[in-house]
C-alpha cells in the first residue's frame, strides 16, 4: 500500500527505453532545459501535455489547473508564466482547453461542490460575460462545447493583459499566445485561431463572434 512498486517498475522501463534511443538523453537534460513552449492546460488526467503534442521531457514547460484558468491574482500561474517568459524565454504560450471539461460543466450546471466553487466562480463570470451567446444556443451539448471554447479565449485575453506578457512585448520580445482545444473523444487538437503576437492584436480577441 505504501510503495507503488508498479509505478517504479514502469519508470525504470521508461527511462531504459529513452536511454536505449539516446544514451546521453538524461545527462544532456540535467544540464539545462530550453523549452520553446509554455502549456497552460486542464488538470484532467486525459489531457497530458507532453503526450498530446508528442514532445519529450525538456521540450514543453507546463502549468495545469482545473479548467485551464489564468486568474490575474493567481501567484502560482503567474510565477510559472514569469519564469517561462523571462528566464526560459519561451516563444509560444499555449492555452489548451478541452471538450467535456468537468470544471466547465460544473460551472454551467451550478449546484454546490464545496471549496472548488470559488475557483469555478471565474467560469461563472465568463457565462455572465457571454450570456446572450450562450442563451442563444439551445442545444445543451453545443452550449457546453461553446463555453469550453469561450473559456480558452478569455484565458488567452487574461494572459495578454498580464504585466509579464505586456512587458515582454514592449521590450521587443517575440512571443505568441495561442488558444487551442482538445477533443478527448478522438485525441485531436484544434486551433481556435486566437493567436496573438502583440498588444495591438488583443482587441481582435474581443471582436471574434
Ligand atoms: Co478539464
Amino acid at each position: 500500500m505504501r510503495v507503488l512498486n508498479h509505478l517504479f517498475e514502469r519508470n525504470s522501463h521508461w527511462a531504459a527505453g529513452i536511454k536505449q534511443a539516446d544514451p546521453d538523453f538524461f545527462l544532456k537534460l540535467s544540464k539545462q532545459q530550453k523549452p520553446e513552449y509554455l502549456w497552460i492546460g486542464c488538470s484532467d488526467s486525459r489531457v497530458p501535455a507532453n503526450q498530446i503534442v508528442d514532445l519529450l521531457p525538456g521540450e514543453i514547460f507546463v502549468h495545469r489547473n482545473i479548467a485551464n484558468l489564468v486568474i490575474h491574482t493567481d501567484l502560482n500561474c503567474l510565477s510559472v508564466l514569469q519564469y517561462a517568459v523571462e528566464v526560459l524565454r519561451i516563444r509560444h504560450i499555449i492555452v489548451c482547453g478541452h471538450y467535456g471539461c468537468g470544471g466547465i460543466k460544473a460551472a454551467l450546471e451550478g449546484g454546490e461542490h464545496g471549496l472548488i466553487d470559488n475557483w469555478l466562480r471565474h467560469i461563472r463570470d465568463i457565462c455572465r460575460l457571454h450570456r446572450a451567446r450562450l442563451e442563444a444556443t439551445a442545444d445543451d451539448r453545443e452550449k457546453f462545447d461553446l463555453l469550453c471554447e469561450l473559456n480558452v479565449r478569455e484565458q488567452v485575453i487574461n494572459i495578454c493583459h498580464t504585466t509579464i506578457v505586456r512587458n515582454a512585448w514592449s521590450s521587443g520580445m517575440e512571443l505568441a499566445v495561442h488558444g487551442w482545444i482538445y477533443s478527448i473523444g478522438n485525441g485531436i487538437l484544434k486551433d481556435l485561431d486566437l493567436c496573438t503576437t502583440g498588444p495591438e492584436e488583443v482587441e481582435r480577441l474581443y471582436a471574434i463572434s
